[in-house]
């Protein structure tokens, strides 16, 4: 089967660029991704291409060739659906904020929603693809919503996780180190993965696209990510041994990474992850196993979160410790607010909570981050709900300048790993600061030796109070 129309419900961080691509390596199918966020739809049709509403390197060049040829955006959902042979779900799947499984469990009503809509609207048969993270076992819903709303059309569902990681995501869909697909084991099914297969193939070769059935499709995705998550919780964890021990994390991850059965990547030691992802799928996959009895397995995962709290938690404590036991009245400098380099994405980042522990302490803190906005920065504050909005403005400014940012700052905290940073001059942020010139390192971004040569009290994540050195 070839498919010619496709239509992807979700325009965000997942579904703009997935879609960008798919469209920039297969010119002759019409892709159109559809939102109900109607401002986020018209940032995506924005004449300017710096204003598209998500930022990732490489993603505005694709965005140009392919807008208007054969990628578009829509608010018109049932449109897209109707045209399309071929449907994406792309939606946001956060953790429950209430009811059963609150804390824990993936909302599903905004994929319910569009299986529900795909099934008013469908005249002709189509190929729902789960490109959410969802968890193993939601086809089974999705296809009883579709078989028993609809009007009598067949449907295909397939599971089609996205592992593309914000900040290289355009790099990441280019050039993937797999793509998964999980569908029936029918003669239908087969046919559906085939159509999708056909899709990749056009720029990724036939041996990296894995085809499985659908339950080892979705809990491949959120395996993957309590993996990875669990390697950083795993070296954060050693990073506050080597604080205590005179070892240096960064020496000790090189050494581990060096071994090829454990190998170097997500190695790297920092005041803890953030991102929409890890935390929301680790406590999703504790939330399943949980649900079918496996206590032990369920503890085993959540060690992984509580690890990440600590650090978050501990970095706020070795700042208030470091200032003589209060902040209170003093102003604390945030270098960074995006979870990580590269993106404008603020979701769980480690600054909103470490920001939060500081505000308790009653600190000021200024915000310097180069991609995330000032209305970001203070619903991410408001969202916490741990004080009002007007107090969030009153204690919390945010410039777009790093050098206001620290004039007469106690302290500079660097929550994000922008490579700007670095080069920034640290002698003449040095002389703008109020002495002792406290530094705190949260992503190990600066050079230490550096940092004290030019007077700072330099600490970083890791590195032990007894090593002068470094
Ligand atoms: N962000 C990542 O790095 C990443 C990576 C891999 C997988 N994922 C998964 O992909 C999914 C989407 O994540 P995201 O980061 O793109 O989320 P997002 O919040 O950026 O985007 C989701 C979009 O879906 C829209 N939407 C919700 N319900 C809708 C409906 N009924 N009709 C039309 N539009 C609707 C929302 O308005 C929003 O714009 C999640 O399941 C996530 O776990 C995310």
């Amino acid at each position: 089967m070839k498919i010619q129309n496709v239509c992807c419900i979700g325009a965000g961080y997942v579904g703009g660029p997935t879609m960008a691509v798919l469209a920039l390596k297969n010119p002759d199918i019409k892709i159109t991704v559809v939102d109900i966020n109607k401002v986020r739809i018209a940032a995506w049709n924005d004449s300017d291409f710096n204003n598209l509403p998500i930022y990732e390197p490489g993603l505005k060049e694709v965005v140009q060739e392919a807008r208007g040829r054969n990628l578009f955006f829509s608010t018109d959902v049932e449109k897209a659906i109707d045209e399309a042979e071929m449907i994406f779900i792309s939606v946001n799947t956060p953790t429950k904020t209430y009811g059963k499984g609150k804390g824990m469990a993936a909302d599903l009503k905004y994929i319910e929603l569009s299986a529900r809509q795909i099934a008013k609207v469908a005249t002709t048969d189509k190929i729902v693809v789960e490109k959410s993270t969802l968890p193993v076992r939601t086809a089974q819903a999705i296809k009883n919503i579709l078989d028993h709303t609809g009007n009598g059309v067949k449907f295909q569902i397939l599971s089609n996780p996205e592992f593309l990681a914000e900040g290289t995501a355009v790099q990441d869909l280019l050039n993937p180190d797999r793509v998964l697909i999980g569908g029936e084991e029918s003669e239908d099914g087969k046919e559906a993965i085939e159509a999708l297969v056909n899709i990749y193939a056009t720029w990724i070769s036939r041996e990296k696209i894995l085809t499985t059935n659908v339950w080892s499709s979705e809990l491949s995705k959120l395996v993957a990510n309590a993996f990875l998550a669990q390697r950083v919780s795993s070296i954060n964890a050693i990073s506050e041994l080597c604080e205590v021990t005179g070892a240096d994390v960064s020496e000790v991850s090189k050494a581990i990474g060096m071994d090829s059965r454990i190998g170097p990547k997500f190695l790297q030691a920092s005041v803890g992850f953030g991102g929409s992802c890890f935390q929301k799928d680790i406590l999703n996959l504790v939330y399943i196993a949980k649900s079918y009895g496996l206590n032990e397995v369920a503890d085993y995962w959540e060690q992984v979160i509580i690890m990440n709290d600590h650090q978050k938690n501990r970095f706020a404590e070795n700042i208030v410790s470091k200032l003589y036991n209060t902040v209170s009245g003093k102003k604390i400098t945030f270098f960074g607010w995006a979870f990580k380099k590269d993106t404008n994405d603020t979701r769980e980042s480690a600054a909103i909570y470490v920001a939060d522990a500081l505000l308790d302490e009653q600190a000021e803190i200024t915000v310097y981050d180069p991609k995330v906005s000032e209305e970001r920065i203070y619903a991410d504050l408001d969202y916490l709900n741990t004080r009002s909005p007007e107090e969030n403005r009153r204690l919390v400014k945010i410039v777009n300048d790093p050098y206001i940012a620290c004039q007469n700052a106690h302290a500079i905290a660097i929550l994000t790993e922008w490579d700007e940073f670095k080069e920034f001059n640290w002698h003449k942020i040095y002389s703008s600061v109020i002495k002792p010139a406290f530094v705190f390192d949260g992503r190990k971004v600066l050079d230490g030796r550096t940092m004290k040569q030019l007077g700072f009290q330099y600490t970083a994540i890791g590195v032990s109070i007894f090593n002068s050195t470094s």
